[in-house]
C-alpha cells in the first residue's frame, strides 16, 4: 500500500519530502485529547466551549485516520479521574457523545467506521449509554476504521478488574494458572483482541499518561505536541504520522 501525503505546511515536513510515500502507517493510533479548557481560557470562554470545539477536532482526526488507512483510532475522551471535575462540566461532557453522533453518524456510516468503547460503560449516565450503544449497534458491521472511544476509562481499574476476573476463572477451573501468559492476560482487558497502539499522541504540551493504556503502551512510540486539542487538524496528524515513520522500533533488539 503506497499513498502520497497531500501537502505539508510545516518546515519539518518540508525538509523530509523524500518520505512522502506513506508506507509504514501505524495500525493503531491512540490519542490523549487534552487542552480543551486552556483553549477556551485563552479566548475568555467557559471551559465547555473548548469541549464543544473539541468535538469537531475529533471528526477531523477520524477523517484523516480513515484516509491514511489507520485501522484503529483510540481516543481518550473521559477518564475515571475526570469525575473529580465540577458537576456542571461533567454533565456537559456526558452530553457530547450524543451531540457528536447526532451530527456525524451519517458521515461515519458513509466512511464505513465502526464505533466501539473501552472503559466502565455501565457507570455512564443512561442517556450517554443510550446514544453510544445506538451508534455501536448501527456501525457494528462496518469494516473500515475502528473508532474506539475511551469513556470512563482508567488503566489501573482495567488491570485490577482483569486480575479479579482471572482469579475467579482460576477458582472455577475455567483457566489454569499455568496457562496464563501475556497474551491470555491481554484478553482480560477492555482492549481484548486489539493490537497495541503503535503511536500515542498527546496534545496540549502535557507529557504524562494520566492512567491511559498502561499495559498496552509498553512498546508504543510517543509523540507530544503543544497544539491544544480543539486546534488539532489533519496537518498536525500528518506531522505525527511522519515523525512515526522516522522512528526505529527495536523492541529490545538491536
Ligand atoms: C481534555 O481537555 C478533555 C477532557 C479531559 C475531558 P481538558 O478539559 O483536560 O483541558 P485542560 O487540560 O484543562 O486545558
Ligand atoms: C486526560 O486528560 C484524560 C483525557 C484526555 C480524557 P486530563 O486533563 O484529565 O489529565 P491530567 O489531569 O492533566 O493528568
Ligand atoms: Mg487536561
Amino acid at each position: 500500500m503506497s499513498m502520497k501525503l497531500p501537502f505539508f505546511k510545516t518546515k519539518q515536513i518540508d525538509d523530509h519530502k523524500e518520505h512522502k510515500d506513506i508506507e509504514n502507517i501505524p495500525n493503531h493510533v491512540a490519542i490523549i485529547m487534552d487542552g480543551n479548557g486552556r483553549w477556551a481560557k485563552k479566548r475568555s470562554l467557559p471551559r465547555i466551549a473548548g469541549h464543544k470545539e473539541g468535538v469537531n477536532a475529533v471528526m477531523k482526526v477520524v477523517r484523516a485516520a480513515s484516509n491514511y488507512n489507520v485501522k484503529v483510532l483510540t481516543l481518550y475522551a473521559f477518564s475515571t479521574e475526570n469525575w473529580k471535575r465540577p458537576k456542571s462540566e461533567i454533565d456537559f461532557l456526558m452530553k457530547l457523545p450524543k451531540e457528536f453522533l447526532h451530527i456525524y453518524l451519517p458521515e461515519l456510516m458513509e466512511k464505513n467506521v465502526r464505533i466501539e468503547t473501552i472503559g466502565d460503560f455501565d457507570a455512564l449516565p443512561a442517556h450517554t449509554k443510550k446514544a453510544v450503544q445506538y451508534a455501536k449497534d448501527k456501525t457494528k458491521n462496518n469494516d473500515g476504521l475502528l473508532l474506539n472511544f475511551a469513556l470512563n476509562y482508567g488503566s489501573r481499574y482495567e488491570i485490577m478488574q482483569a486480575v479479579k476476573q482471572i482469579m475467579t476463572d482460576i477458582d472455577c477451573s475455567k483457566i489454569t494458572l499455568d496457562s496464563l501468559d501475556e497474551k491470555a492476560f491481554s484478553n482480560y482487558l477492555y482492549t481484548e483482541g486489539l493490537s497495541d497502539p503503535d503511536l500515542l499522541i498527546r496534545t496540549s504540551g502535557e507529557q504524562r499518561l494520566s492512567n491511559f493504556l498502561l499495559w498496552q503502551l509498553a512498546y508504543t512510540e510517543f509523540w507530544f505536541t503543544d497544539v491544544l486539542w480543539p486546534d488539532f487538524s489533519e496537518d498536525v496528524f500528518v506531522e505525527a504520522l511522519h515523525e512515526y515513520q522516522q522512528r526505529k522500533r527495536r523492541y529490545g533488539g538491536i
